[in-house]
């Protein structure tokens, strides 16, 4: 079987003008909350079981699976544990989470709910990045709502035994605090600065208690695989990447959007089938998950946007959050890369030495470059910081790191020839010049020495 009907958005129809929120009422008559219902039947062995099985993998980058993460929480309580939910959704061209809880924020609470169950969580907190008022005003009442029908609080879940606290707690706004010891830093009202792992959050996660973290689109894929279980999700998607998958596509495409299809659909397929084909000219690229993934060329069209193939014949960092950025004939290759590097340049936390100054570094020399100043040896210069600064050699704490080298490897090496157009043999050498006395400054004389 293939993907044959939505499932995260089978009440949220392609027509902006059919659209609206369900609130509980409607989300029950729907079919909603049946998932968390027979998961009360289950035990938390069986819940983890289950999920292991579906073969569900994290939706928000790193592709865990989220059965195996949760069989990680100690089985002997001895203390709390926590949910912490991550709704930081910042990485460029990411916006799916959002649309999910637009029009159906049950669905994310009823995944959390059994999420809980499952690895026994006392409570659990949604933390949402500050900006994203909009969707903390329907949580709050969502979630107000499943305190008054029974979902969440102290009389436990729908009458059972099981009791679930759920707060939300709104980010200062800092694309950091996505990394999941980031947020728990954050959470604890501290600095977002990510931790040192291990321990890992599932040993000593928020308020040094075991704690799950999971993404968003991850946790609303639950309540639809206790529902149908194991054999139906993985009848969509490949072998090595189970279920159906939001596509986030925007840039030069006919109609952007969120798209629900199979994991595995090729990059031409998600263009031309869901996203309407190109507009403004012909395909030139194409970033498969959000920026920190790197870029798909012209003659990549038929990779598979699922978790390996996109990395191992793509040679992406992976499929990240399949937010697609897709960019037309037009598109300045150059440009584009400073304007990734800046932004990775600028949310570095600053913590690691080779992702702080790597980073500014790597800033500097692609604002040199766009600026028309660019040397040769500044594509040298890029691509040796790239190998230095990546966290996968092992010299900086988290990931932000490796999505500045991947980027910057792959621009460069599949777009050479724009670089090379963009950094030429200076014309005529003219060098610094050191003066005596009051003007005693290095004085750049020309394009070449700056
Ligand atoms: C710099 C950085 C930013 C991240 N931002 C997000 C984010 O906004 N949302 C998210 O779900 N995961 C983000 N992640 C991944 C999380 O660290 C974590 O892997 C994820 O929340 C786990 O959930 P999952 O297993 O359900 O995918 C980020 C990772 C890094 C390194
Ligand atoms: S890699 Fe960068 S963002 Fe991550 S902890 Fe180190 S300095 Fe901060």
């Amino acid at each position: 079987m293939a993907f044959t009907e939505p499932v995260l958005l089978k009440r949220i129809p392609n027509d902006p003008s059919l659209r609206k929120i369900y609130w509980y009422d409607d989300y029950v008559a729907t079919g909603g909350y049946a998932g968390l219902r027979k998961a009360l039947g289950m035990t938390a062995d069986d819940i983890i079981k289950l999920v292991i099985d579906s073969g569900l993998r994290g939706r928000g980058g790193a592709g865990f699976s989220a059965g195996q993460k949760w069989s990680f929480i100690p089985k002997e309580k001895k203390g709390p544990h926590y949910m912490a939910v991550n709704f930081d959704e910042s990485e460029p061209g990411t916006f799916k989470d959002r649309y999910l809880c637009d029009y159906d924020p049950h669905q994310i609470l009823e995944g959390i709910a059994i999420a809980c169950m499952a690895t026994q969580c006392d409570v659990a907190y949604i933390f949402i990045r500050g900006e994203y008022h909009r969707q903390a005003k329907i949580l709050k009442r969502a979630i107000a709502e499943a305190y008054e029908k029974g979902i969440f609080g102290q009389q436990g879940i729908l009458g059972s035994n099981f009791k679930l606290e759920c707060y939300l707690h709104i980010g200062a706004g800092a694309y950091i605090c996505g990394e999941e010891t980031g947020l728990l830093e954050a959470l604890e009202g501290k600095r977002g600065w990510p931790r040192n792992k291990p321990p890992f959050p599932a040993i000593a996660g928020a308020f040094a208690k075991p704690t799950v973290i999971n993404n968003v689109e991850t946790l609303a894929l639950v309540p639809p695989i206790i529902e149908r279980g194991a054999a139906w999700f993985k009848s969509m998607g490949t072998k090595s990447a189970a279920g159906p998958k939001l596509f986030g596509i925007s840039g030069h495409v006919n109609n952007p959007g969120v798209y629900e299809d199979e994991l595995g659909i090729t990059v031409e397929y998600a263009i031309n089938k869901l996203a309407g084909g190109m507009k403004g000219g012909k395909f030139k690229a194409c970033i498969p998950g959000g920026t920190s993934m790197g870029v798909l060329s012209a003659n990549e069209l038929d990779i598979r946007l699922d978790f390996d193939d996109v990395r191992f014949r793509g040679g992406c960092l992976g499929l990240g959050t399949a937010g697609l950025i897709v960019m037309n004939e037009h598109t300045d290759m150059v440009k584009a890369l400073r304007n990734i590097v800046r932004f990775y340049s600028h949310e570095s936390c600053g913590q690691c030495t080779p992702c702080r100054e790597g980073s500014a570094w790597m800033h500097k020399i692609m604002n040199r470059i766009v600026d028309g100043g660019g040397r040769p040896k500044d594509i040298d210069m890029l691509l040796e910081l790239e190998k230095t600064q990546g966290a996968m050699p092992g010299t900086t704490i988290c990931g932000l790191a490796d999505a500045t080298s991947w980027a910057t490897r792959l621009f460069i090496t599949k777009f050479y020839d724009e670089f090379a157009a963009a950094c030429p043999e200076p014309k005529q050498y003219v060098p610094v010049t050191v003066r005596k006395g009051r003007d005693n400054v290095a004085t750049p004389m020309g394009s070449n020495t700056r």
